[in-house]
This record gives C-alpha cells, structure tokens and sequence, in this order.
C-alpha cells in the first residue's frame, strides 16, 4: 500500500538543513551547469578579440592573467567544470541503472574528486603567468 507523506515546499531554502544529498546534488548541478552557459558567453567576448589581431589578443589575456581576481575565478571555474562533468557523468550512469544503491557516495566522491583536482590547480593558476 502506497503513503504519503508531507513533503514541504521543495523550493524552499529556508529548510536547506534537511536537505538530503540527491537535493544538494540536484542544486549544485543546475548551479554548475547555468554558470557554465553564463562563462561561454565571457569567453566568446574574450576570443572575439583575436578579431583585432594578435597583439590585441595577446595583450587582452595578459591583461587578464596579470589580476589576481581572474586567477581566483579561473580556480572557481575549474570547480564548477570538473564538479559538472563528474557529477554529470555520475548522473548519466543513473540514467543507465548503473550504481543506484550507492548515489550518495557516487556524489559524495565527485565532491572528493572535484577538491582534489581543484587543490592541486591552486599552484598553476594562482602562481601568475608562465611567460
Ligand atoms: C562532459 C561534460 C558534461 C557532462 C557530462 C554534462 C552532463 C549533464 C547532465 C547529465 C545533465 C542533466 C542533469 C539532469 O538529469 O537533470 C546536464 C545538465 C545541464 N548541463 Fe551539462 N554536462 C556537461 C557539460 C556542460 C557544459 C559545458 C555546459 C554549459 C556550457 C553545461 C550546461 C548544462 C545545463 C545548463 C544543464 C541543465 C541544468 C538544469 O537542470 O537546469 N553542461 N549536464
């Protein structure tokens, strides 16, 4: 026999305590992946400057590595890339019926994953510029 039970408003961030993995999942991947779209959009604006030539270009990126700002976003853009593909990988193998009994520690590892591979970029991106 089915029951039911209250669920709440599930949009309603006021109750984020309760929230299990799978929401946290839920969020940080449409989080990810709409942060995703809006970098696109920054980085054909960037690209578009190889338009005017190389030295516009090339003075357009070092211009930007040179601010300890965008080498910090760099590093948050690292995060939410690796965290969307292994999250969405992890998803895509849901979709298979791959793993259905352990999605908690499948996405608990793409955290882990994502972490590691983001700490370890910390000294490339935040060391300045190669040249
Ligand atoms: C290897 C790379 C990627 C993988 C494996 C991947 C995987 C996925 C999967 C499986 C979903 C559906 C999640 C669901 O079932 O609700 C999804 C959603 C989405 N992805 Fe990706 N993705 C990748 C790259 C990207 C990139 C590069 C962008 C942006 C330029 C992007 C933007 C989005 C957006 C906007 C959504 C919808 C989020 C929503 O629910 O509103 N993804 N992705």
């Amino acid at each position: 026999m089915s029951q039911s039970y209250n669920r709440g408003t599930v949009e309603d961030f006021g109750r984020w305590r309760e929230f299990s993995a799978g929401m946290w999942a839920w969020i940080f991947h449409k989080f990810t992946g709409w942060v995703l779209v809006g970098y696109l959009f920054t980085h054909i604006a960037v690209l578009s400057t190889s338009l005017g030539g190389d030295d516009l270009y090339t003075g357009t990126l070092q211009g930007l590595e040179a601010l300890l700002v965008v080498r910090f976003l760099e590093v948050g853009l690292l995060a939410v890339a690796v965290f969307h593909i292994l999250n969405g990988i992890r998803l895509l193998m849901v979709d298979l019926g791959v793993g259905l009994e352990s999605q908690d520690v499948s996405f608990y590892a793409s955290l882990v994953l994502t972490g590691a591979i983001v700490v370890a970029s910390i000294p490339t991106f935040l060391g300045g510029p190669l040249a």
